[in-house]
């Protein structure tokens, strides 16, 4: 049935102005003003909202087995939670780790996805080693339409690589046009400084920042630039949390390397000072590399207001409170890394960038929607609302008024990083491919409704 958006004001990465959206099946074919309505056609009102594209989430763990536990979602909790959020595409890592096949677990990771999302998804594939068979196994799974790797400069013999296997996989990634998201971080250092610091019996989750500071952060950017500029692979940096990260990674695209960068909402709203809250609480706000001091704040938006920094994601890393985030209690090392925030990335971007006059609207598209489309091979299909686009729609109301709860939120976690925290708009009403999925803020579809985006290479020369 034909799905009229009538009167909103539609927003993109470029432009901004008032008219109808027509979808008709999965797909939007009319936008203009006073559009004639099909007959049976289903009439959303959107006078006085915005209509942003779908946003997309290019960095989250759903099934994660790490760090001797497994994260709390599964698709149907996140892909629920994403929606209402007004995020109708997720990136999830595929994460082997370095005893896994890469084939296997890109089954295995499929599997728990396959029929169980409500959203559209796809994979980065992890390469977290590199020997005789993973060559073809990698050419397999881009044959698959798997079009960008991920390497972890971190997590030492488990998601890891050595630099001969990071060598290996960028050459590989650039023959094969694939582009390589990359956590970076010393690991050397950071085993050299956990260890030192648990001696001294600094044992909290206020020492995991001072365990891997923003300049080790800033050397595994640096590394993993003189091997893509090296290799000639196009790489994108994840989760930079800090200024001498970025800039690391500017200094090397001055000089000609393919380097895009990530930050998460999380670096953008919370600052270290959380890691200390009395009680344990605050190993709710451990993840790597660590939420950085206030003072990155404002040069991580001012980045993205540049557009130095291409995307905003969540790296959505979801561990319960009670029995995960626990298992550190007395070593820091031992706290599950990651916040759960799929839910809440638009929103918190919404009320604490856009709101608070950090980003403009068009750049708020951008960073939560349109370049992650582009990078990853799924612009014009996402990213943006033209004629011929999956009807991926966010009616979103700017005079809702709210908060956000763990008693409320879709995500398995038994807690939220921002409780309490207030919120000044919501989406209300959002569409995958022309199906209503959240209506009123509520989710009302189909669970079953997402599906796997298969993807070609974008980045060969
Ligand atoms: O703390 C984090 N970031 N947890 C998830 C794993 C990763 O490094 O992305
Ligand atoms: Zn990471
Ligand atoms: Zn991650």
């Amino acid at each position: 049935m034909p799905l009229m958006i009538r009167n909103g004001h539609i927003v993109t990465a470029t432009d901004t102005y008032i008219a109808d959206i027509l979808c008709d099946g999965e797909t939007i074919v009319a936008i203009g003003k006073n559009l004639p309505l099909p007959i049976g056609a289903d009439v959303i009102d959107a006078t006085g909202k915005y209509v942003f594209p779908g946003f997309i989430d290019p960095h989250v763990h759903i099934y994660l087995p790490f760090m001797g536990t497994y994260a709390k979602d599964d698709y149907a909790t996140a892909s629920r939670a994403a929606l209402v959020g007004g995020t109708t595409t997720l990136i999830e890592m595929c994460c082997p780790n370095r005893m896994e096949d890469p084939i296997e677990a890109f089954e295995l990771w499929s599997s728990k996805a396959a029929g169980l999302s409500a959203c559209d998804y796809t994979f980065h594939m992890a390469v977290s080693r590199f020997n005789e068979n993973t060559e073809q196994q990698l050419r397999e799974i881009v044959r698959r339409g798997i079009a960008s790797f991920k390497v972890f400069l971190a997590y030492k013999g488990f998601f890891g690589v050595n630099d001969t296997e990071l060598y290996q996989t960028l050459k590989l990634a650039n023959e094969l046009g694939v582009i390589v998201t990359a956590h970076c971080e010393n690991e050397t250092l950071i085993e050299l400084r956990q260890q030192q610091l648990l001696a001294e019996g600094k044992t909290g989750p206020e020492w995991h920042e001072p365990s891997r500071p923003a300049l080790v952060e800033a050397l595994g950017v640096a590394h993993l630039m003189a091997f893509a500029e090296l290799t000639g692979a196009h790489v994108y940096v994840v989760h930079t949390s800090c200024q001498p990260a970025v800039e690391a990674a500017l200094a090397a695209r001055a000089r000609g390397v393919s380097v895009w960068i990530e930050t998460v909402v999380p670096y953008l709203v919370l600052d270290n000072t959380f890691a200390e809250l009395p009680d344990f609480e605050g190993s709710k706000y451990v993840m790597s590399p660590p939420i950085r001091s206030a003072n990155h704040q404002s040069y991580l938006w001012n980045a993205i207001h540049t557009r130095e920094i291409s995307t905003v994601a969540t790296d959505h890393a979801p561990f319960d409170f009670k029995g995960q985030k626990e298992m550190g209690r007395g070593d820091f090392t031992k706290i599950p890394n990651g916040i759960p925030t799929v839910e809440h990335r638009v929103d918190l971007l919404y009320s604490y960038g856009v709101r608070k006059g950090h980003i403009d609207l068009c750049t708020f598209v951008d960073c939560a929607s349109t370049m992650a489309a582009k990078l990853f091979g799924l612009f014009p299909r996402k990213g943006t609302i033209a004629v011929g686009s999956d009807a991926d729609i966010v009616v979103y109301d700017p005079d809702y008024r709210g908060s956000i709860s763990a008693k409320t939120h879709h995500m398995a976690t038994d807690y939220s990083a921002f409780e309490g925290w207030p919120l000044e708009g919501r989406s209300d009403t959002v569409t995958v491919r022309g199906k209503i999925q959240v209506q009123g803020g509520q989710f009302v579809g189909d669970q079953t409704h997402g599906q796997l985006l298969t993807r070609v290479p974008t980045h060969g020369d």
